[in-house]
């Protein structure tokens, strides 16, 4: 299939799935509203309370997932902005900071960079999956160390996020692009499938290394120039 073909066709798809989110989300509130309200009258009633608790928490369960996609799902038309990627960058991690596991060190190769064309909302969705990431896999480790590696070639901005935890089996590396793959309890598994969409419709790129019980490196390729047409509002 031709590229732009193929683009138009994940758009259509895109907004199929926005639009599926969005009929599901209001039964759903009903659905909570309703187990809420047994929940409050009958949770002294053995099992019923139990019962009640557990739809309540896995409607809570699909309420993440639907606002991961209408997140992602917004941004079909990207808002891009030239962007500085250093001050971005250190915008994101003043939020993330708070109750992560180790400093989130901004390391340049160069002292500067040219701007970048990207989707800002888009991007911090991207980087708050990693940073996300990060933190869960540093739980394995006494000392951790997560680092945002800057750096560049001649078409591209390149930034690497790197964390010293517990890494991703070899078998598995080609799986966790893959929506809904997860190894965690709690997981929705579709953090980095959104962000390799997120990273491809700016003509980009992302893709991960890790040495299992040693750390993973996640790594963004970001065209300076993204011949992606700027969508306006
Ligand atoms: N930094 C990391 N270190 C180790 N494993 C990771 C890392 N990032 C992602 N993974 C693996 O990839 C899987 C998929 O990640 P993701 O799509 O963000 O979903 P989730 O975080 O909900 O599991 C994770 O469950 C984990 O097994
Ligand atoms: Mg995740």
């Amino acid at each position: 299939m031709k590229k732009k073909k193929r683009v138009e066709q994940a758009d259509r798809t895109e907004r199929m799935v926005a639009a599926l989110a969005h009929e599901i989300r209001n039964p759903l509130n009903s659905m909570k509203g309703a187990s809420q309200y047994l929940h409050d009258k009958y949770s002294g009633t053995p099992e019923i309370g139990e019962f009640t608790s557990i739809i309540i928490s896995e409607i809570n369960r699909l309420e993440s997932y639907l606002n991961e996609f209408l997140n992602f799902s917004r941004g079909i038309k990207l808002k891009l902005r030239q962007t500085d990627i250093e001050s971005y960058l250190n915008g994101i991690v003043m939020i993330v900071k708070h109750g992560f596991p180790s400093e989130i060190k901004i390391i340049k190769k160069k002292t500067s960079f040219p701007k970048i064309m990207i989707d800002q909302e888009q991007f911090r969705q991207v980087f708050v999956n990693l940073f996300s990431n990060a933190r869960d896999a540093l739980k394995c480790t006494l000392d951790p160390v997560c680092q945002v590696i800057l750096d560049s070639d001649k078409k591209n901005m390149l930034l690497t996020v790197r964390d010293n935890g517990c890494g991703i089996p070899a078998g598995k590396l080609n799986q966790i692009f893959t929506p809904f793959y997860t190894t965690k309890d709690n997981g929705l598994g579709i953090g980095l499938s959104i962000s390799r969409s997120i990273a491809v419709r700016h003509g980009g790129k992302i893709s991960a290394k890790s040495a299992p019980g040693r750390g993973s490196a996640f790594m963004i390729s970001l065209p300076f120039h993204t011949g992606v047409k700027h969508a306006g509002k």
